[in-house]
C-alpha cells in the first residue's frame, strides 16, 4: 500500500479529540489523543489506542485506569501542550487543574465531560495499545458547549508509522 494515501485516507477519518488522564503513585500525565471511542453498551466500554512508547501506556499499565476528558472546541491549544508528557505541579497538569477521580486517574477540572475507567482488558496491537475500560464515574461540567474533534485544528495523527515514533 502507498503510505501517502494510507495517510491521506486515515486521516480523514473525523475522530474526536480529547485528553486522557492518567496516574500511578505520585506520577500523574495528559496526553492529546484522538483514537477514542465507545465500544460496548452493556458494560459500557471505552476504547483508547495508546502509542507503546508513551508515558501514558505505563501509567495506565501500572494503575490500571485512566481517565477521557472531552474539551471545549473553543480551547483546542490544550491540545499542542499535551502532545507531549505534562508537568505536574500542585492540583495541576500544564496548569491545567485537576483532580483525582474514584479510579485515582486525574480529571481534568476545565473539562466539558469526563468519563473515569476502570481498564478490562488491553491488547497490544504493534505500535499502539488498546486499552478498553469500563465507565465507572462520569460528569458533565458544560452541558452547552460542542466537545472538540479534530477537525476543529490543523493537527494530524495516525497513518502510517514515521521515523521517531
Ligand atoms: C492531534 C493529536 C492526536 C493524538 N492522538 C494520539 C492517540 O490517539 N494515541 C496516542 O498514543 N498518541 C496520540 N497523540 C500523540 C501523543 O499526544 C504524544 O505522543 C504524547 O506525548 C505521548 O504521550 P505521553 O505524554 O504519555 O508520553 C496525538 C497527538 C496529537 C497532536
Amino acid at each position: 500500500m502507498d503510505s501517502e494515501l494510507l495517510n491521506k485516507v486515515t486521516w480523514k477519518i473525523p475522530n474526536a479529540l480529547a485528553l486522557i488522564g492518567s496516574g500511578s503513585g505520585e506520577e500523574w500525565n495528559g496526553m492529546t489523543a484522538s483514537w477514542v471511542t465507545q465500544l460496548s453498551m452493556e458494560p459500557v466500554l471505552i476504547g483508547v489506542g495508546v502509542d507503546n512508547k508513551a508515558v501514558t501506556h505505563r501509567l495506565i499499565s501500572q494503575s490500571g485506569s485512566f481517565s477521557v476528558n472531552l474539551w471545549p472546541s473553543d480551547d483546542t491549544r490544550v491540545f499542542v501542550k499535551f502532545s507531549k508528557p505534562a508537568v505536574k505541579e500542585e492540583g495541576s497538569l500544564n496548569g491545567r487543574p485537576v483532580h483525582q477521580g474514584v479510579t485515582g486517574a486525574p480529571i481534568f477540572d476545565e473539562s466539558l465531560a469526563w468519563l473515569d475507567c476502570e481498564v478490562r482488558q488491553s491488547m497490544d496491537l504493534g505500535t499502539h495499545t488498546l486499552f478498553i475500560g469500563e465507565v465507572v464515574a462520569a460528569g458533565v461540567n458544560d452541558d452547552d458547549k460542542r466537545a472538540a474533534a479534530m477537525s476543529d485544528t490543523k493537527m494530524k495523527y495516525g497513518g502510517v508509522k514515521r521515523g521517531g515514533h
